[in-house]
This record gives structure tokens, sequence and C-alpha cells, in this order.
């Protein structure tokens, strides 16, 4: 269905308009839903505390909600009407897609248009750690900077270097553009579905994990968060990975161990890593990772650009309306629920 026709219908479903939860003031989306939804927003600078998330989504048909909303089974048994949620965000770990299934309710997510920005964002992380940029800022700001030396802050090189890519979807993919084509690396992939290499035949070869990370100067995480992927870089798996290696995550923090991960980059077993996500977000302050200067650290901003945070807002919207109007969502995390 088209918006047009999904906002036509969205209008008219029920005969009266649908009531929606926004959990955030996002201007992008909430504007779009105005015209067709009753809109509850959110309007503070913090998450919606889990209780009155449940009281405000009691009466809601739709739900727009953000990765730092917890949508398990027990809140959408306390949302008897809801019949759409979408998620500002392509990670879906927050929502219970089982339970949303059971209830055939809609998942909508945002992939695609945030690609190139957390690919763009991955790449800066994994240069920064690779040529200890926050250092070497470190070093210019607090004056210690006292003379050019031969072997001051010496990194590593990430041209003709090998990368190893865990999870070969659609940022994985654009990563690996980026390293084959921009920096000339050797780049391997794993994944457990191989699908068609298409446009990177001949740029990425697969490999199995464990060869991938004996191998791999670079190791950067694109997997989803699952029950199959939560701790695949454990203490075992990080031990085989390459000496000097650096590694980077910008995909969700549980899929990596990071009290294993400090361990190893406090002892110099890896060189330095480049963290954008974090088992628990915000990271706990007294996290060892917070310590180690070979870190380079960011809040979860891979999507972060101005022109990507207002897609991703308008595509959840869309995602909404359509499920609301009774169609069939652009794009959906639980397709099952239209068969
Ligand atoms: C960000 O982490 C997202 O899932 O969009």
């Amino acid at each position: 269905m088209t918006l047009d026709g999904a906002q036509g219908a969205a209008g008219r479903a029920g005969g009266g308009r649908p009531r929606v939860l926004a959990t955030w003031d996002l201007p992008a989306a909430v504007e779009r839903l105005r015209p067709r939804c009753d809109v509850d927003v959110w309007g503070e600078r913090r998450a919606l505390p889990p209780e009155a998330l449940a009281a405000r989504v009691a009466d809601a048909e739709g739900l727009l909600c953000l990765l730092t909303d917890r949508v398990d089974a027990a809140l959408l048994a306390r949302a008897p009407r809801l019949r759409a949620i979408s998620t500002v965000s392509v990670g879906v770990d927050h929502v219970d897609l089982a339970a949303a299934t059971a209830r055939a309710i809609p998942v909508g997510h945002t992939p695609g248009v945030l690609t190139e920005t957390t690919a763009d964002l991955t790449f800066t992380l994994l240069l920064a750690a690779a040529r200890r940029v926050v250092e070497a800022d470190g070093l210019v700001r607090s004056g210690g900077w006292r003379r050019w030396e031969p072997d001051l802050l010496l990194g590593r090189d990430v041209h003709g270097a090998t990368l190893g890519i865990l999870g070969l979807g659609a940022i994985g993919r654009a990563v690996a553009r980026r390293a084959a084509r921009g920096f000339g690396m050797r780049v391997l992939a794993w994944s457990r579905a191989r699908g068609p290499l298409g446009d990177l035949d001949g740029a990425v070869a697969w490999a199995e994990l464990p060869e991938l990370l004996a191998a791999s100067d670079f190791v950067s995480v694109h997997v989803p968060l699952t029950a199959a992927t939560r701790g695949l870089l454990d203490a075992p798996a990080l031990a085989r990975m390459k000496a000097g290696a650096i590694l980077v995550n910008t995909a969700r923090g549980g899929i990596v161990d990071e009290t294993a991960l400090a361990a190893a980059l406090r002892e110099g077993r890896l060189a330095a890593a480049g963290l954008d996500v974090f088992e628990r977000e915000p990271v706990d302050p007294a996290s060892p990772l917070l310590r180690l200067p070979n870190v380079v650290l960011a809040p979860h901003i891979g999507s972060a650009s101005v022109g990507t945070r207002e897609r991703m807002a308008r595509m959840a919207a869309d995602n909404l309306l359509a499920a609301l109007a009774g169609g069939r969502m652009p794009a959906c995390a639980n397709p099952e629920v239209y068969r």
C-alpha cells in the first residue's frame, strides 16, 4: 500500500483515529503521525519509565518506540488494543518478537536507511583505534607533547591489513566495501547464512569463525543480538584472535564478553578496541573499559547523523501508519504475521 493510501485508511480504520503512544518526541515521526492518529508523546528527555510505559500503552493501538524501551511479553499483556509496534532502530532485540507474533502484531524497524552511516562510524572507530587518535588528541590538549619523536604513538596500518567481518548483512557489506575498495584490505566474512556475495565477489572470502578470528588484524561485529549470538565473542573466542588484533563493535554490546575483552586489552593480547555499544547502556562508569587508553569509546551513535536519524523517524512513522491502516508494514521484523 502506498503511504497516501495507508494514511487515508489509517484515518478511516474503525471509524476513528487510532491512538498512538510515542516514547520520544521525534518531530519527523510525530508530525507524520498527527494528521492521522491521536498521538500521546512522552515529552521528557529520558526514557519513559517501565511502569509509566505500561500505563500509557494500555489503550494504545500503535507504539512508536526506541531501542531503549523494553517491549516484552509482560508489557504486551498490558496493551490489549495494541496492533502495531514500530521501533526507530534497525535492531529489535529490545522487542519480544515471538510474543508480538503470537498476538499477530507486526513490528516495524528501520533497515537500509542507516546502513552507510553506521558503516562510516564503524570505520571511524577502526581508524581511530588503529592510529590511536584519541590518545593523540589527549596528549596534544594536555600540553604533554614536548617534541616530535620517531616512536611517538605508533599505531597499526589499516591499508593492506586483514579485516574479519562477523555478519555479512547490509552493514557488514557496507563495511566490507569500504575496507576492500577504500583501504585495499583483505576481507574475510563469517555468517550463519551464506548468501551470494554479489558485488563483493572477489573482494570478500567466506571463513569459519575460528579461522577468521585467527587470521584477522581487525575484527568488526555486525551480527544482530539474538539468543544465538549473545556472548559470541566470549573469552575463548577472544583468545583465538590474532595477537595484537583490534576489535570494533557497532552492533550490540551483548555479543562480546566485556570482562574478557577488558582483560585481553589490559594484558596487551589485543592492541585496541573501538566500541559504540555495551552490555549495559549507558555503560557503567566503573567499567574497566573506561580506564584503558587503548579503547576508543562512543555512546551508541552508529546511525547518529542528522539526515539518517530523520530518515529513521520518518520510516518508523510510515511503518506504523501502514499497519494501523490494515496494510503491510514496509519494513517488518516479523513478516510471519502476514502468513
Ligand atoms: C541502532 O543500534 C539500531 O539498531 O538502529
